[in-house]
C-alpha cells in the first residue's frame, strides 16, 4: 500500500515552564465546539462525586475563531416533512463515499435536539413573520433545512449566546491569548501512557505569562481548521492547524486531510490579496443567485446549468471544479455572481454581512455582478475519533473543525460544520467524566525529543505560495511531487528563535506536509480532490482513508481501505 514518511519532533522547542496551574479538563479552543463542550462539561463533571474544574484556552480573543464567520447556517432537519434520513443521505452523497455511516447517523439524529438546545441557551434564530423558524437551502440539500440567524450572521449570533452562557458561568475558568504548545503524557504512549497536562504559552501579564505547565486529566481539542496553510482562505488568521500538528506529536491519527474545501464563491478582491478573503454565503444561490461567465445581458452564460441536477445548488466541489474549469476556458481569474435581482430590500434583511462586505470592496450586488472564485474554506479531516470524539491518545478528545469524526468524508454537506461540532461536543461530554484517570505526573520532553526543531517564521509566505500553486483545487503528480520537495527544503531553514510565530508556522508546515502526502498518494478524484491525472473516482482502490501517524520521530501516511458508503453515486 502506498506509503511516506518524514521527521517530526516529538515535542517543539519551547523554554521550561515558568509557572503551573491545573484544572480537570482543559479545553483546547473556544468557538462552538470548544464553549459547547466547556458548558456541558460542567455539567456532567458536577454530577460526579468531587466535581471537575474546566479550563478553556484559547489563542487570541474569545471570538477569533472560525464560529464568528459562519454565515449560512446550521443544517438539522426541523423543517415540515423533512428527516434525519433525508439529511443522512444528502450528507454521504456530498461526502463520496468516504463518511462514517455510523457518524454521519449521529449527526443527523441528534443534530434537531442538538439545534433546539442552543436557541433554549438563547440563540436568537430568525423566523418567518408568522412566527415558524426560516430554514433555507444550500449546495447538496434537497430540502431547506439551514436554520440562519441575524439573515447572514448565523455563527456570530451561536458565538454570542455561548459566550454569554459562559459568562454566566464563572466556575468555567478562560485563559486568553494561550497558545497551547504540546500535550504531555504520564509515560509514553506505547507503554499506555495518558494525558496528563500540557504546556501552555501565555502572552499574558504577572504571573501567568510566558510558557506555563497545566495539569489535567483530560484534553479536548476544539482548536479549529488549517485554512492559513493556503495564501487565500475564508478562515481567520488564527486557523494554523496547531491542534492537529499538537495531536500528531503526541500520538494520536490525522485523517482524510487531503479533503480540503475550498469554497466556490469566496468574493475576488485581486490576484495580490492574501490573507482571510469575505466569504459571499451559499445560502444567496439558495435564495436565487447564479453563477454567471459574464452579464447575460452581455451575452454572458449561467454555466452550471446542466452541469449537475441542483445546478447552482450542486454540492460544493461540484460547483468549485465548475467555476474552475469555466475560468480556465476563459482565462478569467474568477467567474461572478449575479444576484441582482433579489433587489435591495432583499439583500438588506436576508444578507445585511454580506451585502456591507461587497460595498466596502466597491461592488453593490443590487447593481453589479460579484466576482467570485473558489478558495480554501474547511479542512474535512482532522484528528480521528470515535463517535465519542476519543483520539488513540487516552485522555485526548477532538471536536469540531480540528477532528475527523467520519460525518464529512471526501467533501463537508453545507452548514454541516457547526452542527458537528455541537453534537460531538455534547456527546464528549456525556461520556468524558466517567473516563477520567486518577491526577498523574506529566513526563518532560527529554531535549532530543525535540529535533528537529522550529521552522523560521517568515517562510509562511512561501509555505503558502507552494500550497497554494500545487495543492489547491487543482492537483496533479508534478505539482504535488515538488510541493513535497519544497516543504521538505522549508523544513530545513530552521530557527533559534523561539516564539509564537516559529511555532505557528512549524505547525503549518507539520501540516501542509502530511495534507501533501496524502494528496499525492490519492490518485484519484473524489469530493474536494480534484487530480487532473486521475479525473475519476475510483472505488475499487481507493474507497477508504489516508490516515498520517507519527513514532519515533517519523511521520507516515498510510491507506487504510473501507467500503464505500454512498453506493457509488
Ligand atoms: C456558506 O454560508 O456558504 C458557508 C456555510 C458552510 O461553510 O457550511
Amino acid at each position: 500500500m502506498p506509503h511516506v514518511a518524514r521527521r517530526l519532533p516529538g515535542r517543539l522547542r519551547a523554554p521550561e515552564p515558568g509557572w503551573t496551574t491545573e484544572a480537570d479538563v482543559v479545553v483546547i479552543g473556544s468557538g462552538i465546539a470548544g464553549l459547547t463542550a466547556a458548558l456541558r462539561l460542567k455539567e456532567s463533571l458536577a454530577a460526579q462525586p468531587g466535581g471537575g474544574r474546566v479550563l478553556v484556552v484559547t489563542k487570541d480573543r474569545i471570538a477569533a475563531g472560525s464560529t464568528r464567520w459562519a454565515q449560512g447556517g446550521i443544517a438539522a432537519a426541523l423543517g415540515p416533512g423533512d428527516s434525519p434520513r433525508e439529511h443522512a443521505e444528502d450528507t454521504l452523497v456530498a461526502g463520496a463515499g468516504v463518511c462514517d455511516a455510523a457518524a454521519v447517523d449521529v449527526l443527523v439524529d441528534e443534530g434537531p435536539d442538538a439545534v433546539r438546545e442552543l436557541i433554549d441557551l438563547g440563540t436568537q434564530f430568525d423566523h418567518d413573520p408568522d412566527g415558524v423558524l426560516s430554514l433555507t437551502r444550500e449546495g447538496g440539500h434537497h430540502r431547506d433545512r439551514i436554520a440562519h440567524a441575524g439573515g447572514d450572521a448565523t455563527g456570530a449570533e451561536i458565538q454570542r449566546a455561548l459566550i454569554a452562557a459562559v459568562g454566566r458561568a464563572p466556575e468555567i475558568e478562560i485563559i486568553k491569548r494561550g497558545l497551547a504548545v504540546d500535550l504531555l503524557l504520564d509515560a509514553p504512549l506505547e507503554e499506555g501512557g495518558a494525558v496528563a497536562g500540557l504546556t501552555l504559552h501565555v502572552m499574558g501579564e504577572g504571573q501567568r505569562d510566558g510558557v506555563g505547565l497545566v495539569r489535567c486529566r483530560a484534553v479536548v481539542l476544539a482548536s479549529g481548521g488549517l485554512g492559513q496553510v493556503f495564501a487565500q482562505t475564508t478562515n481567520p488568521a488564527v486557523s494554523t492547524g496547531d491542534g492537529m500538528a499538537l495531536a500528531l506529536r503526541a500520538g494520536a491519527t490525522l485523517r482524510d486531510l487531503e479533503f480540503v474545501q475550498f469554497h466556490p464563491t469566496v468574493m475576488y478582491l485581486g490576484p495580490d490579496s492574501v490573507g482571510q478573503q469575505p466569504l459571499i454565503s451559499e445560502a444567496v444561490r439558495g435564495e436565487g443567485a447564479v453563477l454567471v461567465d459574464g452579464k447575460p445581458e452581455e451575452g454572458g452564460t449561467a454555466f452550471m446549468q446542466g452541469v449537475h441536477e441542483l445546478a447552482d445548488l450542486a454540492p460544493r466541489d461540484v460547483v468549485a471544479k465548475a467555476i474552475m474549469k469555466r475560468m480556465l476556458e476563459t482565462g478569467q481569474p474568477h467567474m461572478w455572481l449575479d444576484a441582482r435581482h433579489l433587489g435591495a430590500p432583499f439583500w438588506e434583511r436576508r444578507f445585511p454581512t454580506i451585502l456591507a462586505t461587497c460595498r466596502e470592496h466597491g461592488v453593490d450586488p443590487v447593481a453589479d455582478l460579484i466576482p467570485v472564485a473558489p478558495a480554501c474554506h474547511y479542512a474535512s479531516g482532522g484528528v480521528r475519533t470515535d463517535l465519542w470524539g476519543r483520539t488513540d491518545v487516552p485522555g485526548l478528545y477532538a471536536t469540531g473543525e480540528a477532528a475527523c469524526s467520519g460525518v464529512h468524508g471526501a467533501n463537508r454537506l453545507a452548514s454541516n460544520s457547526l452542527l458537528e461540532g455541537l453534537v460531538f461536543s455534547r456527546r464528549i461530554a456525556q461520556v468524558l467524566p466517567g473516563e477520567l484517570r486518577p491526577w498523574s505526573d506529566p513526563v518532560l520532553p527529554a531535549d532530543d525529543d525535540r529535533e528537529p526543531g522550529l521552522v523560521r517564521a517568515d517562510l509562511r509566505t512561501e509555505l503558502q505560495e507552494v500550497m497554494t500553486s500545487r495543492v489547491g483545487v487543482l492537483r496533479n503528480a508534478t505539482g504535488l511531487q515538488e510541493a513535497a520537495d519544497l516543504l521538505a527544503k522549508l523544513a530545513d531553514r530552521e530557527t533559534e528563535d523561539v516564539d509564537l510565530e516559529a511555532w505557528q508556522t512549524t505547525n503549518l508546515l507539520t501540516v501542509a506536509s502530511a495534507l501533501t502526502d496524502a494528496a499525492r498518494l490519492r490518485e484519484e478524484t473524489r469530493g474536494s480532490h480534484w487530480r487532473e491525472d486521475f479525473p475519476e473516482r475510483d472505488d475499487a482502490t481507493w474507497a477508504g482513508h489516508f490516515d498520517v501517524r507519527a513514532a519515533g520521530g517519523v511521520v507516515s501516511c498510510e491507506f487504510s481501505p473501507s467500503p464505500a458508503t454512498d453506493g457509488g453515486r
